[in-house]
């Protein structure tokens, strides 16, 4: 196993169904749209290691049940930026990219740098949309699991906002091919914020 798998294994509970499911999603989105066998890879890197620099944000705010605030906040927030030093050495620079852009919104108003629409990788823009019906449909110390038909409500809505619209058209035809897996157990996760 790659060292930065494990290094997150401590942090993230349910860890490895979590970071398999987001990987599986984004895969099958990729697939979808059409992507090269080597996009496809990188989109299974991203997927299992989107969330490595979470070993460097506070436990305590990664646990905390409820809201971040304030410097809480920042903190959770750098982990795109760390989990980008962690991976630019070891795997090609458009998987350290997808890692440290995929907390961007299409609509600008993500992090860390606030890029918008086609300036934000699609790599990133996909591992976004898989990381977040993955974080809808699992329990988390700051929401319970919700349904996938709610999960894909919440997405659908979103498209053109947070989400890429072509992103979210080729989710959707993966759901309608009844290609997602499962929701994963109750543990408790913290994917997504
Ligand atoms: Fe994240």
């Amino acid at each position: 196993m790659d060292p930065l798998i494990e290094a997150m294994e401590g942090v993230v509970e349910d860890l490895y169904g979590h970071v398999h499911r987001v990987s599986s999603v984004a895969v099958e989105v990729g697939r979808e749209m059409g992507l090269d066998q080597a996009d496809i890879d990188r989109l299974t890197i991203v997927g299992v290691l989107h969330d490595v620099g979470k070993i460097h944000v506070d436990p305590a705010i990664l646990a905390k049940p409820g809201p971040l605030i304030g410097d809480e906040l920042l903190d959770m927030r750098k982990h795109p930026e760390f989990g980008f030093a962690m991976t630019v050495d070891r795997f090609d620079r458009a998987v350290s990219e997808a890692i440290l852009y995929h907390h961007e919104r299409f609509d600008g108003a993500g992090y860390p740098l606030g890029l918008k629409g086609e300036e934000i990788p699609l790599l990133a823009r996909i591992v976004l949309v898989a990381d977040a019906f993955d974080a809808i449909t699992s329990h988390r110390a700051y929401q319970p699991a919700m349904p996938a038909d709610y999960a894909i409500a919440e997405i659908t809505t979103n498209a053109g906002s947070q989400f890429d619209p072509t992103v979210v058209e080729a989710f959707l035809s993966v759901v309608e091919r009844g290609a997602l897996l499962p929701p994963g157990p109750s543990g408790i996760g913290l994917a997504a914020r």
